[in-house]
């Protein structure tokens, strides 16, 4: 049996939700990851950075913008040593202008993609996939692009069957 792992970065704090700023003790990608692990079996792994992004909704989207524009690789508090005996990997994360944040980055490279199927998942407030599943394909350089999901970011906690539904299917 095909042996899955679901990364994963979240923030909680302040987020946008239809218009509005709430703060989350949990942040919506967290729900989607969650509900992966359950339907298809696996191991999560949180992406957790060193430095912690502000809580505060504008002054993250303002950092965010600059890593992006610096293809920043900030350290995270973990990393994994291989992915040895991993066939199936699912990137889950929020779009941060247009794509994964930077920290996803850190931890793909320093693995070995090659063979290994890859799965795209997205929380967002509009922008879908963004160029996520591009930049993906590009950083696990030898890995196949499977599928993809985006996900409203203030529907994820909702959205349990449709998340479960997706995952069994495209790992059939
Ligand atoms: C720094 C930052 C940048 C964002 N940029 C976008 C964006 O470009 N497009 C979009 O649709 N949503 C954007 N959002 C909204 C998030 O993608 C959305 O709220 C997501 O569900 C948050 O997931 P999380 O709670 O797991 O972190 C942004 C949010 C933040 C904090």
């Amino acid at each position: 049996m095909a042996k899955n792992l679901i990364v994963y970065y979240s923030r909680k704090g302040e987020n946008y939700f239809g218009g509005s700023i709430r703060s989350v003790p949990k942040g919506n990608t967290e729900y989607v990851a969650e509900y992966i692990a359950e339907a298809v079996g696996g191991e999560l792994f949180e992406i957790e950075t060193v430095e912690e992004y502000p809580k505060d909704y504008m002054a993250c989207t303002d950092v965010a913008k600059t890593e992006l524009r610096e293809k920043a690789r900030p350290e995270l508090r973990r990393y994994m040593d291989s992915l040895e005996g991993y066939d199936n990997i699912f990137f889950c994360g929020p779009c941060w202008w247009g794509t994964y944040p930077m920290a996803i980055f850190s931890f793909i490279d320093r693995l070995d993609w090659s063979g290994k199927r890859i799965f795209a998942v997205m929380t967002h407030e509009g922008s879908g996939m963004g160029s996520s599943e591009r930049d993906l394909e590009k950083a696990c350089k030898g890995a196949k692009l499977v599928d993809s999901l985006a996900i409203s970011g203030s529907q994820a906690q909702s959205s349990k069957k449709r998340v479960s539904d997706w995952a069994l299917k495209c790992t059939e």
